[in-house]
């Protein structure tokens, strides 16, 4: 991370503290809900099948800016799907720099071939091993790991849903990342229960379990990106939600939070783990801040 960005964060960091401001720092572009795959866990892809055009694209990712956001993410949708004419995936990573957004990242499923060095993360899913992933995402792991072999920079960070079907997986995603070319990390959620997939919810106890494995192998050298701290929080949904930093556009629609926040009662089994480590970091949490400071100055 450049100096000048990490003094940025940091100002807003002392001032949401401080004055307990509300104003967002993250924002995610929804490009596309449109989709390759049909994932077992997920409840947010096609339901228009609609490509944002770029102009409208453009539009929201000004106005996330003008509104003092500095972190954007692109997310679907399958954001590697997403195409106006010529431009593609790639050119919005390099617009959203060029326009002075600071962090800019990705999410993808890692179906398509992955060249886009300008992106400080690329959020690759992999939810297992070989036999799990495919399981929740249909036979798509030998191609994910040829393109995570034949992407342009070491920019990826892998990205787990952990569910009742790959709860006992962690370990190996660990693994991979750590011994995987171009992965430099890997960044864990807990399934969020929507209405549509109540089934694959952890219990308390569960998520106890997969939080200890996911120290275990922080003890043992696995590059994490999230944070320890948090962990008892997200074991027991005891921390606050909405995050009021995080907002997200989708064609037109501003949400804060995420696209689930209409979602009702949903709040309360929130999985996401950026919710847990934002709402403790901006509510001045000393563990929180110190362990924010390593994680991203190490993978950012
Ligand atoms: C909706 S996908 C969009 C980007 C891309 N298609 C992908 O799969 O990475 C973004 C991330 O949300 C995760 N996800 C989907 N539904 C979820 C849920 N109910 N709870 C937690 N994570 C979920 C996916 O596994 C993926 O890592
Ligand atoms: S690839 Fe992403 S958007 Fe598509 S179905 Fe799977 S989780 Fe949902
Ligand atoms: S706190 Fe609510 S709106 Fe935010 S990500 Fe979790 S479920 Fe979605």
């Amino acid at each position: 991370m450049r100096l000048s960005s990490f003094f940025h964060f940091a100002t807003f960091g002392v001032k949401t503290i401080l004055f307990g401001k509300k104003e967002p720092i993250l924002g995610t572009v929804i490009v596309t809900d449109k989709c390759n795959l049909h994932c077992k866990h997920c409840s947010v892809n096609n339901i228009t099948a609609v490509i944002y055009p770029y102009e409208q694209i453009r539009n929201e990712m000004q106005q996330l800016y003008d509104m003092g956001i500095r972190i954007l993410f692109f997310c679907g949708g399958e954001t590697f799907l997403w195409k106006d004419g010529e431009r593609n995936l790639r050119d919005l990573v390099i617009e959203a720099k060029q326009m002075g957004f600071l962090i800019v990242n990705v999410v993808t499923n890692g179906t398509f071939p992955i060249d886009l060095p300008e992106a400080d993360l690329i959020l690759l899913s992999l939810d297992g091993d070989k036999q799990r992933h495919n399981e929740i995402r249909g036979d798509t792991y030998d191609i994910i790991m040829k393109n995570i072999s034949n992407a342009t920079a070491d920019n990826i960070c892998f990205y787990m849903a952990i569910n009742q079907i790959n709860k006992d997986y962690v370990r190996d995603v660990c693994i991979t990342a750590r011994d995987t070319k171009n992965v430099r990390a890997v960044s864990f959620n807990f399934h969020t229960p929507y209405p549509d997939t109540k089934e694959l919810a952890l219990t308390t106890e569960e998520k106890a379990a997969c939080c200890a494995a996911i120290t275990q192998m922080m003890k043992e050298g696995a590059p994490v990106f999230n944070l320890k701290s948090a962990f008892p929080y997200l074991i027991e949904n005891r921390f606050p939600t909405p995050c009021y930093q995080c907002v997200v556009m989708e064609n037109g629609k501003l949400s804060t939070c995420g696209r689930c926040i209409e979602v009702p009662g949903l709040c309360e089994q929130c999985g996401y783990f950026f919710v847990a480590e934002y709402t403790l970091l901006f509510r001045g949490n000393p563990k929180i801040i110190f362990e924010m400071l390593r994680t991203y100055l190490k993978y950012i």
